[in-house]
């Protein structure tokens, strides 16, 4: 009895002080539920975290005095959130981004060490490895960076389609075809988060050029988004669940795409099952409480007038307490996983030297050989080089802007020659170190965020390049092209070859080809250019894109053959310029007026851009419409050789079936070969591309001799097409042919299947559609 009466008062004793505790002591994240922090947040603390942390650009005013005063945790960070330590919620940190931790290297509050990151290959180049556990290694590799460096959310990847080969940041993203774009995204999300830090994949949606950004409309039909543009996005969210989603500057069919809840909420986590946040690019989208609406979670990099405004909205009663708590649980949900959250301690000393392999392996995977006249390559004997182009010496390892990175070095072409010992001609290499120092201290100070101009390449006298060609064994000439944030690139003079690259390039072929000697061009570019009407000139091509930091020595590698170039296109290389389907509407035109209030801090013009072509971008034009483009998508040419079997089908009668192919190595070498599955679907029902890219997959390396069976399953998800008659996405009965291909008009194998009836795949309702009247490309 009397021990009883003691345990009661022991309890009520207990009792008491929890019920003082916890008036005192309010509910603490990761302790206590979501719902209960939530509901202990006042409105102020709300905001604080639906608005992030401020930037001291553009303008120092749009930050409060706190937040400017706040140190970064992590100097040249591109943002942070609020912390509200009296919930237990700390302050998150956010990096880009694709191509490596974009972070301050030098730190004015730390002179004794330095904090660089490692310069990974860009995006595109990734993509034309066509392997998805490369990218897996390669996520990984950069999100332990991120995770030793004290970030959490890795702001990439960039994975927008490559719509025209002019958009100034198509080299952030992977291809223009969202199937390549989608699976390699997610191999590059799982590889980043299996470290325990987020990623952003970005930019969401249709944001397919950087002409007037902020204000640009992309009008585009409910089809060619749902098949094209959401596409890749919908793959990634589905296959890797990224942590967060950064919704894009542009207009999508009027309205800003930060303020569509038919895109962040509906589709994204209504049909797609995303649970992460969805953050806002920088300064993107005019109106806060639109965004909130929205389901645009997270406001970056946060400004004062949009902490006003939400405030003001919710006094008002124009945003619901029920909306911006829904904001509010997903940050703090996220919240949970982060680094941060869980008081993990980070090293600031990443394995820069492992990495900085990693990314020497993935930029030689990812580099297309386009031309190999005679066996020109490899270049086994490591005799004497004529090395021309000032990109030879002055490397572009990756573009300018956010996608940029701080690396410690950069490894130009002549020193990767040197490293491997090849002998190049000294007087042409002082010439051109000295040239390029000369024309950079002339060049006017440019941002480093921004492109600098170009240096025009070095005239080389008729008489030194015939010199040369009796004096060295053969000519490498490297075509260079940088391109960046803001500006989109141009037709003169960057799309196409300059007059002095011409000349250059003619010159040295005449002087090299009398000697009987071969000429190499290596294009260090970060999309496609023209190369129809020069590429007879030379005897062998070779696309080594913006290689990252180990890019020489990565060249090299494959030009000297110690790796088999295996990397094929993922974005087509035109003819002509006039040839892209949307060579006539891209970038679009500026309209009268002045652009809606809100940030614009660059002042861009309301302009909009008209996706005329609809579905047919890149291969789905080319070879719908009988366009023969200068090198197609999915080409690519190896040391080796390769022979494919007949494809076999488990079933001609579809609802699920594997498609199985045996290819095999028949050269002399070792090499990998990227097995592409393509279908043709039956003429009845919606219109369709000649062919789609519906699977593929890269051998492992296969020795001379030596045989892989690879195998695809297809379901009907990946054959259906959306019809926005009944805003479905169906499989139209009939014959469909499986085409199994080196390239998209390299079909080395085909074999038929029957779809019975219509199959309705998903039931979605009216989204997105244009409200002006939109004539589409059709067949
Ligand atoms: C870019 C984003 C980037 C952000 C933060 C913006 O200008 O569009 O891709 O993540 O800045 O640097």
């Amino acid at each position: 009895m009397r021990r009883r009466l003691l345990s009661l008062i022991l309890i009520w004793i207990f009792a008491s002080i929890s019920s003082v505790y916890s008036q005192v002591r309010p509910p603490q994240l990761g302790r206590n539920s979501v719902e209960e922090v939530i509901a202990a947040m006042t409105t102020e603390e709300k905001v604080r975290l639906v608005v992030g942390m401020g930037f001291v650009f553009p303008n120092p005013s749009l930050q409060t005095e706190e937040d400017r005063n706040t140190p970064e945790k992590v100097p040249g960070a591109a943002g942070r959130t609020h912390a509200i330590p009296r919930l237990g919620i700390p302050s998150l940190t956010f990096a880009d981004g694709p191509a490596g931790v974009r972070i301050k290297a030098i730190r004015e509050r730390d002179t004794s060490r330095t904090y660089y990151a490692t310069g990974f290959p860009i995006a595109t180049l990734l993509a034309s490895s066509w392997d998805t556990d490369l990218v897996n290694r390669v996520g990984v590799a950069m999100g332990s960076e991120a995770r030793d460096y004290g970030i959490d959310i890795l702001l990439a990847p960039g994975m927008n389609i490559h719509r025209n080969p002019l958009g100034g940041r198509n080299f952030e993203y992977y291809s223009e075809d969202p199937l390549i774009a989608g699976k390699i995204a997610a191999a590059f999300v799982r590889g980043v988060q299996s470290n325990g830090v987020g990623t952003s994949i970005k930019h969401f949606a249709a944001n397919n050029q950087e002409f007037n950004r902020f204000q640009s409309n992309s009008i585009v039909s409910e089809r060619a988004l749902r098949e094209i543009y959401l596409k890749s996005f919908e793959i990634a969210v589905r296959d890797s669940q990224p942590w967060a989603v950064m919704s894009s500057y542009n207009r999508i069919n009027g309205i800003a795409a930060s303020e569509r809840s038919d895109l962040l909420t509906t589709i994204l986590r209504g049909e797609w099952g995303f649970k992460g946040i969805v953050m806002s690019d920088w300064w993107g989208g005019t109106d806060a409480t639109l965004q909130m609406q929205a389901g645009n979670d997270l406001l970056m990099p946060g400004t004062v007038v949009q902490t006003q405004a939400i405030i003001k909205a919710v006094n008002d009663g124009v945003l619901s307490k029920k909306t911006l708590d829904q904001n509010v649980a997903h940050i703090l949900n996220m919240i949970l996983q982060t680094p941060s959250f869980k008081g993990s301690k980070y090293s600031d000393q990443p394995d820069l030297k492992a990495n900085a392999d990693t990314a020497r392996q993935a930029a030689t995977e990812g580099m297309v050989l386009l031309k190999n006249d005679s066996g020109t390559l490899p270049l086994t004997a490591p005799g004497k080089i004529a090395l021309f182009g000032n990109a030879s010496y002055d490397l572009i390892a990756g573009g300018t802007g956010s996608g940029d990175v701080n690396k410690k070095y950069v490894i130009s072409l002549d020193q990767g020659l040197l490293n491997a010992r090849y002998t190049l001609d000294e007087s042409l290499r002082k010439a051109y170190l000295r040239f390029i120092e000369n024309q950079k201290e002339k060049r006017p100070e440019v941002d480093p965020f921004r492109l600098p101009p170009p240096i025009a390449e070095m005239d080389v006298e008729t008489k030194q390049l015939e010199q040369l060609a009796r004096d060295a064994d053969a000519a490498i000439l490297t075509i260079g092209r940088n391109s960046g944030e803001f500006v989109d690139r141009k037709v003169d003079d960057d799309f196409n070859l300059t007059a002095a690259e011409k000349t250059l390039m003619q010159n040295t072929a005449n002087a090299f080809h009398a000697q009987g000697k071969k000429v190499v061009v290596v294009l260090n570019v970060g999309g496609p250019i023209e190369i129809g009407s020069w590429r007879g000139l030379v005897d062998a091509v070779l696309v080594a894109w913006l290689p990252g930091q180990e890019g020489g020595n990565a060249v090299v590698d494959v030009l000297s053959g110690k790796v088999n170039p295996s990397g094929r296109l993922a974005t087509t290389f035109p003819m002509s310029y006039s040839d892209v389907p949307s060579a006539k509407t891209f970038p679009g035109k500026e309209l009268p007026g002045v652009a809606p209030s809100g940030l614009n801090p660059f002042g861009d013009k309301p302009s909009e851009s008209t996706y005329d072509e609809g579905i047919y971008v890149g291969y789905r034009y080319y070879e719908t419409f009988g366009v023969s483009p200068a090198c197609e998508f999915g080409y690519g040419l190896s040391y080796t050789t390769f022979s494919y079997g007949n494809v076999k089908l488990s079933s001609d009668k579809f609802l699920v079936v594997t498609a199985s192919v045996s290819v095999t190595n028949y050269g002399k070498v070792p090499g990998k070969e990227v097995v592409q599955l393509y279908v043709s679907a039956p003429k009845q029902g919606l219109p369709k591309p000649a062919l789609e890219l519906k699977a593929f997959a890269k051998t492992k390396l296969l020795k001379p001799g030596e045989s892989q069976t690879i195998s695809f399953t297809l379901s009907p998800k990946d054959l259906a097409s959306f019809d926005p008659a009944s805003s479905s996405w169906i499989v139209d009965p009939g014959v469909y042919t499986i085409k199994v291909a080196a390239s998209s008009s390299r079909i080395k194998s085909s074999a038929s299947m029957n779809v019975a009836k219509q199959v309705v795949v998903q039931k979605s309702q009216k989204l997105l559609a244009p409200t002006v009247s939109l004539r589409e490309l059709s067949r």
